[in-house]
């Protein structure tokens, strides 16, 4: 089954076509950097506004680099949450129009369903059941996989998602946006024990989250060294806080899967890009034997890919939408 996937749930416009869930035919994905940056952060309106003119030059070269003609399509996926509500309207707009017009089926896949499944996009990848740690700008999540389709929440950020802090301490360096690729750059040179910032454990057995302490934690420092006139060790403040980030993440992952029996630990989300945490979560699974699996970096942050995978298992699960279904905002997955 030749499958269109659209993902427009934050500052990415993505498209790709698939054979089933195996055969990736193209991914394309324009990001809005440009747009963004100045700002230091995401302006929503700006950004709903770009998926506008970018959906369909998007759309039609996924097709092109596919080889095939929208006519060739039997499938839509396209994410319908969580995310900004002004950018998913673009794309599942889009996707449920495209899918009237043409006369075939469309189907809604939550983002984090997509994150969950993006490993399944690699040549090796486990089977059922595995853990996964989703980390994005959005999201901090723990869940255990059983099949495509089910999901369960094993604990989540109660405050701060992870890539939201790292966005947060590049910005308060000056280091521009997105932070977290900026951070992990700087940390490569420091010392990540020049500063003991806050691991928030919360309650000894709780696989939640919390970064806001951390966060502030860093404000105060940069703040107390700036009032003395010192220069800012920069490098030492990335590589410190994010060791932090780092540490917990590891911890509360290994626990997940050491509590739920899993034999394989999975990454996801835009964090799973840093180099850090792949290499730390990945020595200790294997010391605690557990198989460990990270998405190349391009399907760790958003893309349209990981939304065709989940997209044509929620198909084959039965579920299609009607020209009235709405996008949400907040994942009922998390
Ligand atoms: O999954 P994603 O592309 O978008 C959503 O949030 O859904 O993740 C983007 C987040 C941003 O916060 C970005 O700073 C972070 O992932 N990120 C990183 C790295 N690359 C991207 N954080 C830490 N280290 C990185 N190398």
């Amino acid at each position: 089954m030749l499958i269109l996937a659209i993902e427009s749930s934050c500052d990415d416009t993505a498209a790709a076509v698939l054979e089933d869930d195996r055969v990736l035919l193209s991914s394309v994905i324009s990001s809005q950097f440009d747009v963004h940056a100045r700002f230091g952060g995401i302006v929503p309106e700006l950004a709903s506004r770009r998926h506008i003119e970018a959906i369909w030059p998007v759309t039609a070269q996924a097709l092109t680099e596919a080889g095939v003609e929208l006519a060739d399509i039997e499938l839509i996926a396209a994410t319908r949450g969580p995310g900004l509500v002004g950018s998913l309207l673009v794309g599942f707009t889009f996707a449920k129009t495209l899918a009237l017009v043409r006369n075939i089926p469309c189907v809604d896949v939550d983002h984090m369903a997509g994150h969950l499944l993006s490993i399944r996009l690699e040549k090796e990848y486990p089977g059922f059941p595995y853990t996964a740690l989703v980390v994005s700008g959005g999201n901090t999540s723990l869940f255990a996989v059983t099949d495509e389709t089910t999901f369960e929440v094993l604990g989540r950020t109660r405050d701060d998602a992870a890539g939201e802090a790292f966005d947060k301490v590049a910005k308060l360096l000056g280091l521009g946006y997105p932070g977290g690729p900026a951070v992990s750059d700087m940390a490569r040179h420091g010392d990540p024990e020049a500063f003991s910032f806050p691991r928030a454990w919360l309650d000894e057995e709780s696989l939640d989250f919390s970064f806001s302490g951390l966060k502030t934690a860093v404000v105060n420092q940069v703040n107390r060294l700036r009032q003395q006139g010192q220069p800012l060790p920069v490098a030492d403040i990335c590589a410190s806080f994010q060791e932090a980030v780092v540490e917990v993440l590891v911890e509360k992952a290994v626990r997940a899967a050491r509590r739920t029996n899993s034999p394989a630990l999975v990454l996801g989300g835009g964090v799973a890009a840093n180099p850090r945490l792949r290499r730390l979560l990945g020595e200790r699974c294997r010391r605690e034997d557990i198989a460990f699996y990270a998405p190349s970096p391009v399907f760790c942050t958003d893309n349209a890919a990981m939304i065709g995978i989940a997209g044509y298992h929620r198909y084959l699960q039965g579920s299609v939408v009607t020209p009235d279904t709405d996008v949400y905002s907040r994942s009922p997955l998390n």
